[in-house]
């Protein structure tokens, strides 16, 4: 038995008569250059070694490989290519075994796929996930997973991208042979001795034919047709379905070249830019200076103060995730309807058949409904979720300062107060933090961290430990009226208001965002979310706006007839006997008129493009203003927040990956030149002309941390 390294991220070793070649490039395997070389060079010392009879392929720590290496694309390729590596797997006159122990994802995939036999451990991921990443799979995986697993059952699981389990896969047909146990080189070795003493021949996959071709591609246009509906201007989902298509119609070399062909298309588009640039900045936003300063405090029980809307959404994120829950409410009927709340969510699973009476019940023994802050005396952490009015929350954080033991972490989920000065209510502004869920709290992703000057580092970590585990994504955010998110909203949606009275009505501002690839536009999220929220808080502001800012009363004439949006049935749109898609409303369309007419604009009509251009300068122009100030600490964190709180597209990357592949000199020319009309409202970012002038982008604020 002897050891050859190839090159550091392959190493070879014989064991027996089977060359057992491990993968090991931390921290997840994947398949950069050395690693590809390392693979070409096993292959040809397999081929070489006449005391070689067999091939297993194993990974070295967590996974098996989890794909191509994402930081290459968009560089120069430095051979060898992945599908020469595959070819050289598949064509390989040894029988070649794959044993998969974790992650096999994409080029990780396509690898075991070339591979003769597959087994699979019991912790293994298998799954094709590039199509999140703008991609298909590149190195034959259009080609063998419809071989191996069937045409439709393969394409479905490329446009999903969802990965499976082991069990799933050996019912799939990806993996022949399912192991017990963790290590991929004992379960391995058995399979192969195995294999070897049957004499088990060559299996390439290329060579398996697709059956029932005529069945295969009618499922293929039925799939067509659902991906154009869905997938909402997404560029690789198609080509996967095209790619199967030419599976099934073309000799295997022809339409892997084809497959390709088309895998360059995909790097080469903004789509794949701003998906990648999504799967790192989401990674970056958990390194924050205090997680590096300061190790979380061990937390296990969790106190949520208030069980409205958002309190009651926060205990089933927080139950979900297997934490103890006591809820606090004011009297016995408000905790009753926070019980209800939070029982209405698990009943809606259970009616949807997605969650078991049983499983109901198991969650709900971890929920202590309460009345009295003497109960909460021994809990870790306290989210405080009760009315947004200051004085209230000054009053519950002094109860929570006499009562919790000390070193409890205290949070408030406030979406505009001063954190400062609820922190200053207590005696320990060391352990007060802002914990700010997105309604609704339980699927929401986004979680903004606001930090407070006085809270101490291991608090943050102790914040970015929680949202780990509530599968949250979190952001880091400075103290300001709004934060990151809300503050940057403000600003475009005045920027949509203004476009209203000038001209666009609601539901072309709406149709033109939607465009962009929004779900949806102001207008619908504002009746979606009530449209009494923003009025409660313009009135709050009004006593602080500044009186020469321009201030459009569209929105409040509205408001001030009761019509708050779908709760009320009507808001911008009209929404008959409780529809939940509005209809345009004339007598909507007359009251801007009648504003217009009352400040005295002459309405003009606004093309989709200048719409757009208004709506994004504006998130942009205060994107740059939030970074600058230190609110957030690197644009991606802007970028993260829009992308998992606000519905800002995924494949455009957030609005400052976004601005940078537009350019920023064509930015900055558009504020400037709408700064002609309003010079208050689009005054440019000092970032964005300092930027501009130096010739740089955004993201070269990303690379200095
Ligand atoms: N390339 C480069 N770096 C990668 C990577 C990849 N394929 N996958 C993960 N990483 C990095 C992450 O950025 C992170 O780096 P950091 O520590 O510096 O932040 C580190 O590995 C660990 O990743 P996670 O924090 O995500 O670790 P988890 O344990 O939570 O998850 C995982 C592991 C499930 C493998 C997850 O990382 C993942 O889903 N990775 C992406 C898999 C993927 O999309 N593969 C397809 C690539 S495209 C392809 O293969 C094209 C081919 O068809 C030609
Ligand atoms: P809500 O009105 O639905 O619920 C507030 C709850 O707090 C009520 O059940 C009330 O009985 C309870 N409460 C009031 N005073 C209390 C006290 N002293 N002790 C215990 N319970 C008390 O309000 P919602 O929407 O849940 O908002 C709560 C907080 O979350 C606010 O600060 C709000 O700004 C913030 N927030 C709201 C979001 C939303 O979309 N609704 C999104 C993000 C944050």
């Amino acid at each position: 038995m002897g050891t050859a390294p190839l090159a550091s991220a392959v190493t070879t070793a014989l064991h027996g008569a089977i060359l057992v070649v491990t993968i090991d490039n931390p921290p997840v395997n994947a398949l950069g250059q050395a690693v590809r070389q390392g693979l070409a060079a096993a292959m040809q010392q397999a081929e070489a070694d006449a005391a070689v009879s067999a091939v297993l392929l194993v990974g070295q720590g967590k996974a098996f490989i989890a794909g191509a290496d994402i930081r290459e694309f968009g560089q120069p390729p430095v051979p060898p290519s992945l599908p020469e590596v595959c070819a050289a797997i598949e064509n390989c006159s040894k029988p070649v075994i794959a044993a998969i122990h974790g992650a096999a994802l994409g080029g990780g995939l396509e690898v075991a796929m070339s591979a003769h036999y597959r087994l699979a451990l019991p912790a293994a991921s298998l799954g094709l996930p590039e199509v999140l990443l703008g991609l298909l799979p590149g190195s034959g995986g259009t080609q063998r997973a419809p071989r191996l697993m069937g045409v439709k059952p393969a394409t479905e699981l490329m446009l999903s991208g969802k990965p499976m389990n082991a069990k799933a896969a050996l019912a799939a047909g990806l993996v022949d042979r399912l192991a017990e146990g963790t290590d991929p080189v004992a379960a391995g070795l058995a399979y192969a001795n195995e294999l070897l003493a049957q004499k088990a021949p060559v299996r390439r996959t290329r060579d398996i034919v697709i059956a029932n071709p005529e069945e295969a591609l009618a499922a293929l246009e039925a799939l067509k047709a659902e991906t154009a509906k869905k997938s909402r201007g997404l560029f690789s989902p198609l080509k996967i379905i095209e790619c199967v298509q030419a599976a099934v119609q073309q000799p295997f070399d022809a339409a892997l070249a084809f497959e390709r062909a088309q895998f360059v298309a995909c790097v080469a588009s903004p789509q794949r830019a701003g998906l990648v640039h999504a799967f790192f900045a989401e990674r970056e936003v958990a390194k924050v200076p205090e997680a590096k300063l300061a190790a979380p405090r061990p937390f296990s029980s969790i106190a949520i103060i208030g069980g409205g809307t958002m309190g009651a959404g926060i205990t089933v994120s927080a139950l979900d995730a297997g934490f103890a829950v006591t809820m606090i409410e004011r009297d016995a009927e408000s905790i009753a309807r926070g019980q209800k709340n939070v029982e209405k969510v698990y009943d809606g699973l259970i009616a949807k058949g997605r969650m078991t009476a049983d499983a109901k019940a198991a969650i709900m023994a971890r929920y202590t409904p309460s009345t009295s802050y003497d109960d909460i005396a021994q809990v870790d952490l306290v989210i405080e979720a009760v009315f947004e009015d200051l004085e209230v929350k000054k009053a519950v954080f002094r109860e929570l300062d006499r009562v919790c033991k000390p070193g409890a972490v205290l949070a408030t989920n406030t979406s505009y107060l001063d954190i400062e000065a609820i922190a200053d209510a207590t005696s320990r502004p060391q352990d007060v933090i802002g914990l700010h869920f997105f309604s609704p709290a339980n699927i929401m992703k986004l979680l903004e961290i606001v930090v407070p000057s006085k809270v101490s580092a291991d608090v943050v970590a102790t914040a970015f430990e929680l949202a780990k585990k509530l599968k949250k994504v979190p952001v880091r955010a400075g103290v300001c009226d709004g934060f990151i998110g809300n503050r940057i909203l403000a600003v475009y949606k005045q920027a949509a208001d203004y476009l209203m009275e000038d001209g666009a009505s609601p539901y072309e501002i709406d149709a033109a965002v939607r465009s962009f690839g929004y779900p949806m536009g102001p207008f619908q999220v504002t009746d979606l979310a009530g449209g009494d929220i923003g009025w409660a808080t313009r009135k709050r502001r009004a006593a602080t706006r500044n009186p020469a800012a321009r201030y459009v009363e569209i929105a409040d004439r509205i408001c001030e007839r009761g019509w708050f949006g779908q709760k009320t049935g009507r808001g911008f749109y009209l929404y008959p006997e409780g529809a939940r898609v509005g209809q345009p409303d004339p007598e909507v369309l007359a009251i801007v008129d009648a504003e217009r007419q009352k400040k005295g604009v002459t309405p003009r009509s606004f093309t989709e493009e200048e719409i757009l251009r208004r709506y994004m300068a504006a998130m942009v122009n205060e994107g740059a203003k939030v970074v600058e100030e230190g609110i957030a600490l690197r644009p991606l964190d802007v970028d993260v927040t829009f992308m998992s709180g606000y519905g800002f597209p995924r494949h455009r990357g957030g609005p400052m990956k976004w601005a940078d592949m537009q350019g920023l000199p064509k930015i900055l020319a558009d504020i400037e030149s709408f700064a002609k009309e309003d010079p208050l409202f689009w005054e440019p970012a000092p970032l964005l002309v300092r930027l501009v002038k130096e010739g740089k982008g955004f993201d070269s604020l990303n690379k200095a941390e």
